[in-house]
């Protein structure tokens, strides 16, 4: 009713999102925005009046994923029907995209979704675009996040990156750092606890250098961390240099942080690490670790690591096996180098062959499996805090997640999802991890 004839009175969104969980939260904003102009959202493509997909440009197989898709999504392509590009692939390819791919009808990279309305009405009318302009005080500070259910959220606290390491793009798609004002999480915070939230993670690029001008990471810890109904506050990812003794303090202080630390090492080699751009080399960042392990006791580890950088020497990728030995990461994201125009590392001599990547990839990851399972099994018989998430994804059990970020499936009714228990450890995979309900020193019979 009322709907100019031709068009649906209802428009269906429909979006697909590859890469980070800052992507994650962008859809989410996407879907805000979009909802405050009467979108519904759908998860059939086959429904949907706008398609999107929400890019990642980190490395070159997630690009070409993503073209593999639009392939696929060229299926729903109708008179009418829009499909659009969005995220650090559409920011870093822009009009490319649009010539290289026909049936794309907008590329809008992370500080353009505000023209999305705008621009779709265009696109419905024939009017193929690109909006790739960096806005540096963007943080769609107006526009309610569309989240999903659940206990936990994610909050954007910081966009774009100033560090320049050499293999990354994302200083390229994303633009220069800046940060939320405090009070604005906080507020967006508190908001989200009235929605039955109880932890949120922080998102940044490079997170613990959050800086509003007034406050630093530490305060933004504190304040988020003693928000009314707040009880787990996690962070992704921090970089070793940022970790002031005021954030070590606010970590051990300040009771609803928890034990868990992502920590990008990339290499275990010095050598490797310079090239890298990294700013610290395998001394300062084992330091770093030490500082956290004194200051938080039980703090679970994690990393991601990049095997076959330009000039990686048998001896350098050994550099990095040993270190996952020494550190004991509970768990690691590898990947191998993928060479990304525009950075630093696509004029670095000596780039490693592609078998020498895929033989160093397979075992650094047996690796990293072994540490993890050892670490693992040492935690067999504990007992722990978990906050039930969801369904698991297979079978009857229920998800959860202990505060140093294990996950554990448990059995029990779904009305468990959104509360804490305390479970006991029964076993483990390697990865995850079986539990059973209980009470200090008993375990609780599950009715139902
Ligand atoms: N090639 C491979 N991995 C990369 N990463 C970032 N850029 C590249 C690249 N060019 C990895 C890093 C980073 C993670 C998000 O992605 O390990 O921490």
């Amino acid at each position: 009713m009322g709907a100019p004839a031709g068009l649906p009175a209802v428009m269906r969104l429909y979006v697909e999102t590859y890469g980070c969980q800052m992507n994650v939260a962008d859809t989410e904003l996407i879907c805000g925005l979009l909802a405050g102009e009467g979108f519904e959202s759908t998860t059939d493509p086959s429904r949907a009046d706008v398609l999107l997909v929400n890019t990642c440009a980190v490395r070159d197989n997630a690009e070409q994923r993503v073209i593999g898709r639009l392939s696929e999504l060229r299926r729903y392509k109708r008179p009418g029907i829009v499909l659009g590009v969005v995220g650090c692939m559409a920011q870093r390819l822009g009009q490319q995209l649009l010539d290289r791919v026909s049936h794309v009808d907008l590329v809008i990279g992370p500080d353009g979704y505000r023209a999305l309305p705008e621009l779709i009405e265009g696109a419905r009318r024939g009017n193929r675009a690109t909006e790739t302009r960096f806005k540096a005080w963007e943080h769609y500070e107006d526009v309610p996040a569309l989240r999903g259910d659940g206990p936990r959220a994610f909050v954007t606290v910081q966009r774009g990156c100033d560090y320049r390491c050499t293999f990354c793009v994302v200083p390229i798609t994303r633009g220069r750092e800046r940060s939320r004002r405090l009070a604005d999480v906080v507020a967006e915070v508190e908001n989200l606890v009235d929605h039955g939230i109880s932890e949120v993670t922080l998102l940044g690029q490079t997170v613990n250098s959050y800086n509003d001008g007034q406050h630093d990471f530490a305060d933004l810890l504190s304040a988020v961390g003693t928000v009314e109904g707040i009880r787990r506050v996690r962070y992704t990812s921090p970089h070793p240099n940022d970790f002031s003794e005021r954030v070590l303090l606010a970590m051990a202080t300040v009771p609803t942080v928890c034990e868990h630390v992502h920590l990008p090492v990339q290499s275990g080699s010095s050598h490797i690490l310079k090239r890298m751009g990294r700013r610290y080399d395998r001394r300062q960042y084992e330091e770093c670790v030490a500082n956290l392990r004194r200051s938080i006791p039980n703090l679970a580890i994690t990393t991601d690591i990049i095997v076959g950088f330009p000039g990686e020497t048998e001896e350098d990728f050994l550099a990095t096996e040993s270190l996952v030995r020494q550190i004991g990461f509970d768990d690691a994201f590898t990947f191998k180098y993928s060479q990304r125009e525009g950075t630093g590392a696509v004029r670095l001599p000596a780039q490693v062959p592609e078998a020498t990547k895929g033989e160093r990839l397979e075992r650094i990851i047996a690796t990293v499996r072994e540490i993890a399972c050892s670490r693992n099994l040492q935690l067999i018989g504990s007992r722990e805090e978990v906050l039930v998430e969801g369904l698991a994804r297979r079978g009857e059990l229920l998800q959860s997640r202990t505060r140093a970020n294990k996950v554990v499936l448990i059995s029990g009714p779904a009305e468990w999802i959104g509360s804490y228990l305390t479970v006991r450890l029964t076993g483990t995979t390697g990865a995850t991890f079986t539990g059973v309900p209980s009470a200090a020193g008993k375990e609780l019979t599950i009715v139902g």
